[in-house]
This record gives C-alpha cells, structure tokens and sequence, in this order.
C-alpha cells in the first residue's frame, strides 16, 4: 500500500498538459470521487495499525501536492488565454514618451567648466545666503563705499545677504587653501534689478581665480583668449578695456569678437564688431592680505561672467527671461545639445 502511495505521487509530479480541460481531466482523475488519490485514501481502515501513522502521512503530501498542481497549471494556463484572447499585438510600434534634455543654461555650464578643466581648473561651490565678509568686506569693499551700489543687494539684514557674485565663494576657497589656487566657482547669484530682456533678479556666474607665484596680466590675457576660442570658435579674437572693481587692479571688461558678423558689424553687436563677455584683472593685493595669502609672496588674477550672457550669445537668444520661463518650444531646441 505505502509504494502505491509512492508510485503515483511520482506520476503526479511527473504529469503536465496545455489546455484547462486536461488540468481539470486530471482532477477527476486523482482526487475526484473515483479519483486514483480518493480511492487510496478510501483504504486507510484497511492499513495495518503499525502502518497507519506513515501511511497518513504520505497520503495526505500526496494530496496536497495534487492540489498544488492543480492550482499551478490553472492559473498559468489561464494568464496565458488572458493574453491570447485579448489579442495584444507585439508588433505595433511603442507609444512615443517625450524625453527630457538639459536646460541650455546646464549646457553651457558644464562647457565652460569643461574649457578650465582641462587646463587644471578645479570646481569650487559656496553657500547662496552670504555674510558681508565673504561677499563684500574681504573682496576690497569698504563700509559706505559707493561701489557696493554697482550690484543691488538683496539684504536679509545688516550683515547677511544673498550674494550678488560668486567671488564670495573665491574668498573661502583663498581662505582655506594654500596656493597655487586654480579654480572656478560656479552658481546662483541675486541682484535687486529690475527684470526684462537683458536682465534678472537671479542669475548664474561662473567666476575663476588663479594664485601662485609670478602670476601676470599675460597669463590671465592667455587663459581668456584660450576660453574665448574654446567657446566661440578658433577665429575669434578677445580684446580688452580698462575697467574697475574694488578687487582687481588692474581691472578690464572682456570682449569676443561678435559671433554674427565676425567683427563687420551687425545689429547684435551694435555694430562695435565686438560682444562684451566679462570682467577680469589682477587680484588687488589688500584681497590677498585679507585671506590669509602673502601678496609679497604671491599674485593672481580673476575673472567673472554671467552664464546666460554667454548662452545667449552662443545660442542667439534675444530675451533672458526664457531661461526662466520653461516654456518647452524653448528648451526642445537643446535637445542635442549633449
Ligand atoms: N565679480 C564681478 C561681478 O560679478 C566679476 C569679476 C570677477 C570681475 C573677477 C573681475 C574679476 O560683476
């Protein structure tokens, strides 16, 4: 009796079939009324007593595993008519989802970091809400001097501001680290102006800052007109004009020869040939002193320009307040941008 038992238990793992009227065949077959399993579990009473305890046992796994197999063929066979009935054809080609792209503003930020990174610029970041120090004091801007009227301030009190520049970010690096500095600091600035096509409460910059020994205006003249050609194309020519910032000095406006007409003149570049793409100069030695560096020792240069100037020059754009807008006619354009 217990290898009967044995025998079909085997022969019911071993069995399998396609259709739901087979599965259902094989019920009837095993545990139905007349069923092979029911008909042996009809012969307990007849089971010798020392064997009852064991034969118990396999009857009833040979009887859950029946079950089991019952359930398993039907619910695979079932999910597969599911699929068959409701005729879905594989062939048809997918629902088109739209893909996302980079705002132009993450594009050519990551190309101008790119540009100084490959001649060992590193990235540096610092905190939007700033202290005086950082954003003014340090950077050669006396208390009540009238040259921190050139950038409106966005004042949280008397001390604390948003930045209105990433040099502030500059200071900390020139703070904490020991020269050579090589780096550029990219981010979000904010300036109390008043919005329109060519300018914007919030903008982004990205300022660089090189210290070490003998550091001269030819060295900072070579890195711009090595980023300008970079950035334009090998063409273009860079030129400069004396300017003023409270932290460099010398100080001088940057300009690329204009894009449009390759320095003819156009209506872009107001018919000058040239397009201005940022400030720069010679670290003012009191800068130095300030954080900690030696100017006796030490001298550096510094610059500073406004990414969506520089998008908008690259890509054409007339009106700055796109970049913030999303409106995605725009940003689709950028697609391939990278
Ligand atoms: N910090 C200046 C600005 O925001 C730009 C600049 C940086 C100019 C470094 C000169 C040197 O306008």
């Amino acid at each position: 009796m217990l290898e009967q038992v044995d025998h079909l238990l085997k022969e019911i793992e071993g069995f399998s079939c396609n259709t739901l009227e087979e599965v259902e065949a094989f019920r009837i077959q095993t545990i139905g009324k007349k069923g092979s399993v029911t008909l042996l579990m009809g012969e307990f009473k007849n089971v010798p007593n020392e064997q009852k305890k064991e034969f118990g046992q396999k009857i009833n796994h040979l009887k859950n595993t029946v079950q089991d197999k019952i359930n398993l063929l039907k619910e695979s066979l079932e999910e597969s008519e599911v699929a068959t009935q409701t005729k879905i054809d594989f062939s048809r080609p997918a629902e088109f989802t739209s893909l996302g792209s980079r705002h132009p503003l993450s594009v050519v930020r990551k190309e101008i970091l790119d540009i100084f990174g490959r001649i060992g610029f590193s990235v540096s970041e610092g905190p939007e809400i700033e202290d005086d120090w950082h954003n003014f004091s340090a950077l050669n801007f006396p208390p009540e001097h009238p040259a921190r009227d050139m950038q409106d301030t966005f004042f949280i009190d008397n001390e604390i501001a948003l930045r209105t520049h990433t040099s502030s970010v500059q200071v900390r690096v020139m703070e904490n680290s020991k020269p050579p500095i090589r780096t550029v600091s990219p981010g979000r600035v904010f300036r109390n102006e008043a919005i329109s096509a060519r300018a914007h409460c919030i903008f982004h910059q990205v300022e660089g800052l090189y210290i070490d020994k003998d550091v001269s205006f030819a060295d900072l003249k070579q890195t711009l007109m090595y980023f300008a050609k970079e950035m334009f194309g090998e063409k273009t020519e860079i030129r400069l004009r004396p300017s003023y910032f409270p932290f460099t000095e010398p100080s001088a406006e940057v300009d690329v020869s204009c894009l449009i007409c390759s320095g003819k003149g156009c209506n872009v570049c107001k018919h000058t040939g040239f397009l201005e793409i940022m400030g720069c100069g010679m670290v003012d030695p009191n800068v130095l002193d300030n954080c900690g560096i030696d100017s006796k020792v030490y001298s550096g240069f510094a610059f500073g320009m406004g990414i969506e100037r520089i998008t908008m020059l690259k890509y054409q754009v007339n009106d700055l307040r796109h970049f913030f807008e999303n409106d995605l006619r725009f940003l689709n354009q950028f697609k391939s941008a990278y």
